[in-house]
């Protein structure tokens, strides 16, 4: 059987879910408003003859037409950036200001991370954190292209983080964008599913839940943690949000995003979750045309 055919009573529309998913996915890039800005960015695109488009939700975003990000002027430069464009919602939703220490939990390659560099307009402090030392060196090589000064890099295990070496007790956000099956990359990566199982879906939860506990305790009060993954299990996505309004001091809000979404689910093979957690977005590949994917914006109440 099929993994994602477990998806089906969540699914509504679930053929088109299932044509959507064999399609393989555009290239996408982010303009990066380090180096420059959206409407020079497109110029310079125009320029070189390559069509491209953006969607409503994120005019910083281009769907390149017949090209790749990286054969692009503009990625040579580090004003474009290749990322998938359901992958730019949760730094958007985490939205830092000028000035924020924000802490992103588990960073590399850095898409997310520096995305959250540019929005906080690279003044204050990203934490970006990855406990896998090699995909380290992506992070930094990104950050340098990119132009990016107002990141710090560390290599810990994000479940039991220290703000020990910091000046700061507590971050002013979190972004935790965790490990997790990928099922929603199937798109980008048809072999995504080639290691699936339910064991190892139960044991990255288990990871997942203490990261995202500690990026809850690492916050201020007042504070805002993003949660996302891409992937469609609930063990991973609502089950771990459950866990932790359960022991941590948190709450779930609602946000708008601009893409069509589902609410999260409140109940998952027998399992019942906090009803908030409907406050979450699922995006599913036939919705919006991306790959697949879960964010929840959680403020800290303690
Ligand atoms: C989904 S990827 C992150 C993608 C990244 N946010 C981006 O936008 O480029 C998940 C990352 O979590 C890292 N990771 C896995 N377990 C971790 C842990 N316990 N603490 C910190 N990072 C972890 C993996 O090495 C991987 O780079």
């Amino acid at each position: 059987m099929d993994p994602l055919d477990r998806y089906e009573p969540l699914v509504d529309d679930f053929a088109a879910f299932r044509a959507v998913c064999e399609r393989p996915l555009g290239h996408v890039a982010r303009v990066n408003t380090i180096k420059t800005d959206v409407e020079r960015a497109k110029r310079a695109l125009d320029e070189e003859g390559v069509e491209f488009e953006s969607p409503d939700w994120h005019p910083g975003l281009v769907k390149l037409d017949g090209t790749t990000t990286g054969r692009t002027w503009g990625a040579f430069h580090g004003w474009l950036h290749g990322q998938e464009e359901v992958s730019a919602l949760p730094a958007t939703v985490c939205d830092p200001k000028p000035g924020d220490r924000v802490f992103a939990a588990c960073a590399a390659p850095g898409g997310k991370a520096t995305q959250l560099a540019a929005l906080a307009d690279d003044r204050g402090l990203v934490v970006a954190n990855d406990r896998n030392l090699g995909r380290l060196s992506a992070l930094r090589f990104n950050a340098e292209r990119l132009g990016v000064t107002s990141m710090a890099v560390t290599n810990r295990d994000a479940g039991n983080y220290s703000l020990a070496p910091f000046d700061f007790e507590a971050f002013d956000r979190a972004l935790v964008d965790v490990p997790c099956s990928c099922e929603g990359t199937i798109r980008k990566n048809p072999d995504a599913l080639d290691e699936w199982s339910l064991q190892r879906i139960e044991s990255i939860a288990g990871t997942q839940k203490s990261i995202l506990q500690r990026a809850v305790q690492a916050t201020k009060s007042g504070g805002t943690v993003v949660y996302s993954t891409c992937t469609f299990a609930p063990e991973e996505n609502e089950a771990v949000l459950d866990a932790v309004l359960d022991g941590e001091d948190c709450r779930l809000v609602e946000f708008e995003c601009g893409l069509e979404t589902r609410p999260g689910v409140t109940e998952w093979e027998g399992e019942h979750f906090d009803s908030s957690v409907e406050r979450a977005k699922r995006v599913y590949p036939h919705l919006n045309d991306t790959g697949g994917f879960f964010c929840a914006k959680l403020e800290v109440t303690g």
